[in-house]
């Protein structure tokens, strides 16, 4: 009704909500080399269009004279209410699309009452992004470092300031052949990522004090390769359980017994992702992998999920397929393109609207109502 006052006022939004199009006007405002870095994936992009084929597959059945005129989107996810059931998945170097980058998205964030999720690839420093984020929820995304000094200082430094939960993300121990960041030689991702964060960790810095003569560039280099070629095993997640101690999530997992070892490794949460396709070209639909997963752990550890939630529909699927929660990527990254603050405001404001609107009108009144019964295969 907001929208539509406006409209009579003569004004229209400022950008489409239309995830399509969407994309398309991002196109135009961004350079080639920031667009191919958010909406590429890797390989051929067989897993991107999956992820979105998976949606497709499923169709929700909507229930008529159903009470659902006043809607509850409440959950909640490790122990924490959230005001809907979406959180804004962790995205690396914002500063690629908009130099306001993650201080723009954490304050949209706030205000709206979704928690994000700072990646350990951020643009501006943790503390930083805290400032940014005030009282909003917000929880932290590891790379897990190939140094523990360098990892127990950064979960220091989230905790400190105010991140609750842990994200560990398993799927990017090395960066999958992405052809869109290659033909640019990953030159947006290394200037965006040469200001705050590097020199911000002093575990890191003393680290580059063994070595003054290093340049900015190969100290930035160092940098990237401590996340390089990460080896660890299930047994070191009792590392990071003794140096974090907030629940620990592991986001990338898309096996049922990869989920069942979490479980049995204590964590508290999974996100059932293939990282928006970016990582192993061909894999499985993260939406096809979700009903087992959620049927194998879902009564053990609290089930999230993301890649290719692009509408309110999108949510209600997922949910109705085992998961908590879902985390949103790309569409909020066009928005903060678009418009720094006020852009991501304005998709997550949508999406959220889309979603309320969508669960009441198929007939639920709350997110409890939702099962596989909600949903139907395409015939
Ligand atoms: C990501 N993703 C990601 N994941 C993560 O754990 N740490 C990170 O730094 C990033 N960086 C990142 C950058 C960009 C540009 C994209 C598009 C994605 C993956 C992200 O958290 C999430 O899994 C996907 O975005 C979900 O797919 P969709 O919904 O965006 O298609």
């Amino acid at each position: 009704s907001e929208i539509y006052l406006q409209g009579l006022a003569g004004a229209v939004p400022p950008f489409t909500t239309d995830p399509t199009a969407l994309e398309s006007s991002a196109r135009e405002v961004l350079e080639t080399g920031p667009f191919g870095y958010v909406a590429g994936g890797a390989g051929s992009g067989a897993t991107v269009r999956a992820n979105r084929e998976a949606f497709d597959r499923w169709r929700i059945v909507p229930r008529m004279l159903a009470d659902a005129t006043e809607r509850d989107l409440r959950t909640t996810v490790l122990g924490t209410e959230l005001v809907a059931p979406v959180l804004l998945a962790p995205i690396g170097v914002q500063s690629i699309v908009h130099q306001d980058g993650e201080l723009a998205t954490a304050a949209a964030a706030a205000e709206l009452g979704v928690p994000i999720v700072l990646s350990t690839a951020s643009s501006y420093s943790i503390e930083e992004v805290a400032e940014a984020s005030g009282d909003g929820q917000r929880w932290y995304q590891l790379y897990w470092p190939n140094d523990d000094d360098v990892t127990v200082s950064i979960l220091e430094r989230a905790k400190r300031s105010g991140f609750t939960a842990l994200v560990v993300t398993l799927d990017t121990w090395t960066l999958a052949w992405r052809p869109q960041d290659l033909d640019q030689a990953y030159l947006p991702f290394i200037r965006g990522i040469g200001t705050a964060i590097p020199f911000s960790d002093p575990a890191f810095r003393a680290l580059l004090a063994q070595s003054p003569e290093e340049d900015r560039n190969s100290a930035v280099l160092r940098w990237v390769q401590m996340f390089t070629g990460v080896d660890k095993s299930w047994d070191q997640l009792a590392f990071l359980r003794e140096h974090w101690d907030g629940p620990i999530v592991l986001k990338g997992v898309l096996h049922p017994d990869d989920a069942r070892l979490a479980a049995d490794a204590g964590m508290n949460g999974i996100v059932v992702s293939n990282h928006g396709g970016r990582q192993v070209d061909g894999a499985v639909a993260a939406l096809d992998a979700l009903p087992a997963i959620a049927e194998a752990v879902g009564d053990r550890v609290d089930v999230l999920f993301d890649s290719g939630v692009r509408t309110g529909a999108d949510v209600i699927k997922a949910i109705s397929l085992g998961a908590k929660a879902v985390l949103l990527g790309r569409p909020w990254v066009y928005g903060l393109a678009h418009g720094g603050r006020e852009g991501v405001r304005h998709v997550l404001r949508g999406v959220l609207a889309d979603l309320d609107l969508t669960l009441g009108l198929s007939g639920n009144r709350s997110l409890a109502d939702l099962g596989r019964h909600t949903l139907m295969e395409k015939p």
